[in-house]
C-alpha cells in the first residue's frame, strides 16, 4: 500500500481507527475524518510518528459542506484517493416508544445520509482507474437486532446504497463492498451490552465464543482494499463469529 491514500470516516477510535492503523502499517497515507477532534488529532499524530504521514480533518459526515471541504483538503494535500472507508456511525438500543423523531432523523442522517454524502464528496478523486470503497454496515440490516429500528433501517439503507454504487462504479474500475460486523469490542458495544450478565448471554449466541475485535474487521478491510480482492464486488461480508448463519 506504499504511496496509496486511504480515507476513513469515524477513524478517531473503534473500528475506523483499527482499519486506518492496518492500512498505515501496510504503508498507506491515512486521512482520519471524524468530528472528535481530540482523538482524531491524537490518532493522526500517532500514525504519522509510527507509520506514514496521516492527516486529521475535523468533519461531520452528516454535513455535506463539511465533507466537501474535507475532500478539497485531501485532494490539495495528497492529490489522490485510493481507498475510501465509510465507517462513521452511531447506534442506540431503543424501542419505538423511546425513539423520538429527532433521534430517528439523527441516526439516519449520520449513518445513511452521511454514507451518501461521503461517497459523493470523494468518488471523483480516485485515479488510475483503480479504487476501493468499503462500507462498514451491520448485521442489524439483516437481523433487525443490535440497535433500534432507526439503526437497522440506516444499515439496510447502506446496503442498498452500496449495491447501487457497485453498479455505477464497477465500470470505472472501483470495487465497492460492505463489511457487516455484528458484535465488535468498541464503545458502541459497551452502550449496547453494559453488564457482565448481558455479555454472557451474548457469548452463548456466538459459535466462536468470543466477541469480535476491531482488528478482525480491519483484517478484512485490508483484504478488500488490496489487489487480491479485485474480483470481489457488490458484496456484503458478515464478520460475526458465525452468529448469523
Ligand atoms: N461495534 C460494533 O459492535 C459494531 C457492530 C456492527 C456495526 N458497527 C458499525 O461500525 C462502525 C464503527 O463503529 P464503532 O463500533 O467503531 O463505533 P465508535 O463509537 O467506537 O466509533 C465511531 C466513530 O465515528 C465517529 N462519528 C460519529 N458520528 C460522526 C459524524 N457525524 N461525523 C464524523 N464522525 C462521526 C465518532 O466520533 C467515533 O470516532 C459504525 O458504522 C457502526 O454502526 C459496529
Amino acid at each position: 500500500m506504499k504511496g496509496k491514500v486511504a480515507v476513513v470516516t469515524g477513524a478517531a477510535k473503534g473500528i475506523g481507527k483499527a482499519i486506518a492503523r492496518k492500512f498505515a502499517e501496510a504503508g498507506a497515507h491515512t486521512v482520519i475524518l471524524d468530528f472528535d477532534q481530540n482523538n482524531g488529532e491524537e490518532t493522526a499524530a500517532e500514525f504519522s510518528r509510527d507509520y506514514s504521514e496521516s492527516l486529521f480533518i475535523k468533519t461531520d459526515v452528516s454535513d455535506p459542506e463539511s465533507l466537501r471541504k474535507a475532500s478539497d483538503q485531501v485532494l490539495a494535500y495528497f492529490k489522490r484517493v485510493d481507498i475510501l472507508v465509510i465507517n462513521a456511525g452511531i447506534s442506540y438500543l431503543h424501542s419505538i416508544d423511546e425513539i423520538s423523531i429527532e433521534e430517528w432523523q439523527r441516526v439516519l442522517r449520520i449513518n445513511l445520509d452521511g454514507s451518501f454524502y461521503t461517497l459523493k464528496a470523494f468518488c471523483d478523486h480516485f485515479v488510475d482507474n483503480v479504487g476501493k470503497v468499503i462500507f462498514i454496515t451491520s448485521g442489524s440490516a439483516i437481523t433487525g437486532t443490535g440497535g433500534g429500528m432507526h439503526y437497522a433501517s440506516s444499515k439496510a439503507g447502506q446496503h442498498g446504497l452500496m449495491r447501487a454504487a457497485s453498479k455505477e462504479f464497477g465500470p470505472r474500475g472501483i470495487n465497492v463492498n460492505a463489511i457487516a460486523p455484528r458484535v465488535i469490542q468498541t464503545d458502541i458495544l459497551d452502550t449496547l451490552y453494559p453488564d457482565d450478565a448481558s455479555r454472557e448471554e451474548l457469548l452463548k449466541k456466538i459459535p466462536l465464543r468470543r466477541i469480535g475485535q476491531p482488528e478482525d474487521i480491519a483484517n478484512l478491510a485490508l483484504f478488500l482494499a488490496s489487489p487480491e480482492s479485485s474480483y470481489i464486488h457488490g458484496q456484503i461480508m458478515l464478520a460475526d463469529g458465525g452468529r448469523t448463519y
